[in-house]
């Protein structure tokens, strides 16, 4: 019987896993320097959770199923949510700033293809509580770290989205209708938009994209719009401070984002050579969320990478994550000093990566296995050796070997 894998899922070698897993503490570590600490959150939940204030497109997407007891249950297509679900329930009382990040699978029942997959990993963090423009401004920096660092080209669109609602708001537009003007401005759907509204002031200003002087071109289009302008003037403290922590972004008035719960600074980030699926990182604030779950008016904002599209990215750029190699083998030479190399690769394991010969192989086939799999080391254990309770320790790369006393041989693994 043939059973495949289901549409828009994907296995993951080994060696895929070691660099998803590499890539995964790259961020992570990273995170931590800010002060995140990681969460978990549930893979399936009320479907309510998104349907509230997520939007049209990810409701779109959801997978939907009701379980046994006619639970109205989805598989989580992102984050936010949960973590603002999970703040009501658990960490409200918490002292705040709360910097929390996460790393997990989220389904989104869409068309595969190339960088877009129903079952995919986000890498975000969240943070709640502060509400000034550094605290934006240090959000696109955590995201932007990490890429920098591992030498990716890649580029960031800056937008502020209480710029797009002030402004629907002074034409009189209902909440309903701004999340429909809204969607059809992400997904580029300028004839729908059209039909929505013909304001010429909202359609030039989501053509506003490029430097620094974006932002007097819209402050001259909007001035006589104040909620827009005074959204326009954060969106400058925040890119002021971007400057000062020297960070490379373009501005773009048009960013709308596909979820429905941002209020003001958003941002993306693109890789090129990814094609149509290019976006590796969106974010933003979201300022009515947590008071939709918990009452409590806490403003919150953050981001995630898609995972999968940083990994490709890489790929397409040959950026290599650095790699964690095999120490070493243990290699018995024979039956009678098995027990004892099975205590030495133990022993050995408290400090580093090692194989024990489990094979029963002879020792040139164990050296064959050792240079297949990249291991440093071999080490070799003879019966002559280890009565004086030494071992050979042998640098694979060279094949110059050494003999090593027991108790040195986790010091001669760090030789080289
Ligand atoms: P999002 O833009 O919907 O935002 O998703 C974040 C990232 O996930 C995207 O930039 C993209 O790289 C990746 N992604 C989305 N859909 C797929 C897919 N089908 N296959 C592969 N990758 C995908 C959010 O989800 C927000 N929760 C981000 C956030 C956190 N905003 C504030 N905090």
């Amino acid at each position: 019987m043939k059973i495949e894998k289901p549409r828009g899922t994907r296995d993951f070698a080994p060696e895929d896993m070691e660099r998803r897993i590499r890539l995964e503490k790259v961020f992570t570590d990273s995170f931590k320097r800010y002060g995140y600490n990681m969460i978990g959150i549930p893979t399936f939940e009320h479907a309510e959770l998104f349907e509230l204030k997520s939007g049209e497109e990810i409701e779109g997407h959801m997978y939907v199923f009701e379980d046994k007891k006619g639970r109205k249950l989805c598989l989580r297509p992102e984050a936010t949510a949960s973590v603002a679900r999970m703040f009501a329930e658990t960490l409200r009382s918490l002292p705040r700033p709360l910097k929390l990040c996460y790393h997990g699978p989220m389904f989104r029942y869409e068309e595969p293809q190339k960088g877009r997959y129903r079952e995919f990993w986000q890498t975000g963090l969240e943070l709640i509580g502060p509400e000034i423009p550094e605290s934006d401004a240090e959000v696109i920096k955590a995201a932007y770290d990490p890429l920098e660092r591992l030498g990716l080209k890649f580029t960031l669109e800056v937008g502020h989205l209480g710029v797009l609602r002030g402004l629907l708001e002074e034409l009189g537009t209902e909440e309903n209708a701004m999340a429909k003007i809204i969607a059809c401005i992400d997904k580029n759907d300028q004839e729908t938009l059209l039909k929505l509204t013909d304001d010429e002031t909202l359609h030039k200003l989501i053509k506003l994209k490029g430097e620094k002087d974006v932002m007097e071109k819209a402050g001259k289009l909007l001035k006589d719009r104040p909620k827009a302008i005074n959204a326009l003037k954060k969106l400058a403290e925040v890119l002021s401070l971007l400057d000062l922590l020297k960070v490379r972004y373009t501005v773009n008035l048009g960013i709308a984002r596909g979820l429905e719960y941002y209020t003001g600074m958003v941002f993306e980030i693109r890789a090129p050579g990814l094609g149509a699926q290019n976006q590796i990182c969106g974010g933003g604030r979201y300022d009515g969320l947590m008071e939709l779950f918990s009452g409590l008016s806490v403003p919150a904002v953050g981001f995630a990478y898609g995972f999968d599209r940083v990994i490709e990215a890489m790929e397409s750029q040959g950026i290599k994550t650095p790699k964690t190699r095999i120490d070493a083998i243990v290699a018995p030479v024979n039956e009678e000093v098995r027990r004892e190399a099975l205590k030495i690769a133990s022993r050995l394991r408290e400090e580093h990566t090692v194989q024990f010969d489990l094979m029963n192989r002879k020792l040139g086939k164990i050296l064959e296995y050792a240079a297949q799999i990249d291991a440093r080391y071999a080490v070799i254990v003879g019966s002559k050796d280890l009565k004086e309770g030494c071992v050979t320790v042998r640098y694979m790369e060279s094949g110059k070997q050494e003999t090593v006393k027991i108790e040195d041989i986790a010091a001669a693994l760090k030789r080289d």
